[in-house]
């Protein structure tokens, strides 16, 4: 043992099927104590048993004591694009204007290393500072703008899934590429950092529309070479773009045939948004294994539609929850929760806090096909793990005080919860961030 934690910890014990299920998958262990071997976790029980062991073990284990706080699993972000953050609540557009007035302007930058690296130690603060501690990430088409953002997870230790963007038309010169330079960059980067220490690669294209099928077609290959790649896209966001797309392949009769007919579909094939699918397009997600991101506070914030949580349920698709920094506003997964409950509530679907903080954790950890490795407190799981504090603010406290179960206090956390209530960051079994005070 390296290392024992004190505290009160929350996780889902395992994978659930339906939400009915999630409560009796929901597991608290009040002043509970926690092992851990470097960076693995490899006991968890009370905290009288905890200090039972600990007196028969000789050498002495530095001890955390966060008796008065709430620890879950690291927060997982199924879809955020790091060289948007300098960009975040850009003004006054739905989607298309909005890649070409502020989006693409923006990437440009990326083909600079220098402002790549310092943008990608910024954003990783970001991710840690809100507990967040695996990502799915987009970076630009620049393959530096990649180098850069591994690097600094590599420093870490942290688990992240990255890949440039691949686009090779409708955007400006300086943000696009052939073909053919798209997958050898793409191919060099692959061998530079797929299965590198924790980190993986996401075969990037962007979406349909800066898409030519000769693009697409060399994805296709890629990923036939690589079984255990990643691929991450959009997927029908906005009324615009699903027409664009339609007149753009008139020969397929969806949006996500597209995807599908040239083989971009299936387990670790992720899609963000899913918001206007068909039912066929529902089908062919959950018949290929796919999974979707969903993005609260970038689907309001763009205007572009509501979410069918109950839909993704019935059909049994993967699904985790994606901040969608810079088009989502925050990098804070509690806010982000808040806003999907709204999403519901719009649709009269009901998003328990059980369900909110699943998705966020062990739900997401599945969705990207690493809930082996992360996404719960079992042991041998890796050590990467978030300490709330629930009473951040005086609000917080007096509303908490008022809170009778377990399930409502989750809620009120998530409701009125930001990066204040961040107390610590977890990663590989080391604190990476804590708050000041
Ligand atoms: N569709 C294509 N590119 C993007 C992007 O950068 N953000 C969002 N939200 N949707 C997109
Ligand atoms: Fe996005």
């Amino acid at each position: 043992i390296t290392r024992a934690i004190r505290g009160n910890f929350f996780d889902f014990s395992q994978i659930v099927g339906v939400p009915s299920e999630l409560e009796s998958q929901a597991r608290y262990i009040e002043d509970g104590m926690m092992f851990l071997n470097s960076g693995k976790i490899v006991w968890l029980g009370s905290r009288e048993e905890g200090e039972r062991r600990l007196a028969q073990n000789l050498s002495a284990v530095p001890l955390d004591d966060y008796r008065d706080k709430l620890i879950i699993p690291g927060f997982v972000d199924t879809h955020i694009h790091y060289p948007q953050t300098e960009m975040i609540g850009a003004y006054g557009e739905q989607l298309l204007e909005w890649l070409s007035n502020y989006t693409f302007p923006t990437e440009a930058q990326y083909h600079d290393i220098d402002y790549a690296r310092r943008m990608s130690a910024f954003f990783i603060e970001q991710l840690l500072n809100n507990g967040t501690t695996t990502a799915l990430v987009f970076g630009t088409v620049h393959p530096q703008s990649v180098d850069a953002l591994f690097t600094a997870a590599a420093a870490l230790n942290m688990r992240l899934i990255a890949g440039k963007v691949m686009m090779d038309k409708n955007a400006p010169e300086s943000v696009l590429e052939t073909p053919a330079q798209s997958e050898r960059d793409t191919r060099t980067l692959i061998e530079r950092w797929h299965n590198h220490k924790r980190l993986s690669y996401a075969l990037t294209p962007r979406f349909v529309p800066t898409s030519s099928p000769q693009l697409l077609e060399k994805v296709r290959a890629i990923k036939a070479d690589y079984p255990d790649i990643y691929l991450q896209t959009h997927l029908s966001e906005n009324a615009d773009e699903i027409s664009w797309v339609k007149s753009l392949y008139p020969e397929h009769q969806r949006y996500l045939d597209v995807y599908h007919h040239y083989n971009l579909t299936g387990s670790r094939c992720i899609f963000a948004h899913c918001l206007h699918l068909h039912e066929e397009e529902w089908d062919c997600l959950s018949d290929t294994d796919s999974s979707i991101a969903f993005c609260p506070t970038s689907n309001l914030f763009l205007g572009s539609g509501l979410f069918n949580l109950q839909t993704s349920w019935q059909k049994r698709v993967r699904l985790g929850i994606g901040t969608d920094v810079g088009a989502g506003t925050t990098f804070n997964m509690l806010q982000t929760l808040s806003e999907a409950y709204k999403v519901g509530q719009l649709q009269k679907y009901r998003l328990s806090a059980f369900e909110a903080f699943y998705h966020a954790t062990l739900g997401g950890a599945r969705a990207l096909h690493l809930d082996d490795k992360i996404g719960n407190f079992d042991v041998g799981k890796e050590a990467d793990m978030v300490v709330l504090d629930p009473s951040a603010t005086a609000l917080q406290q007096l509303r908490s005080g008022n809170s009778k179960t377990l399930a409502e206090r989750l809620f009120v956390l998530m409701t009125l919860g930001d990066d204040r209530n961040i107390y610590r960051t977890l990663v590989d079994g080391k604190v990476v961030y804590q708050r000041a005070k």
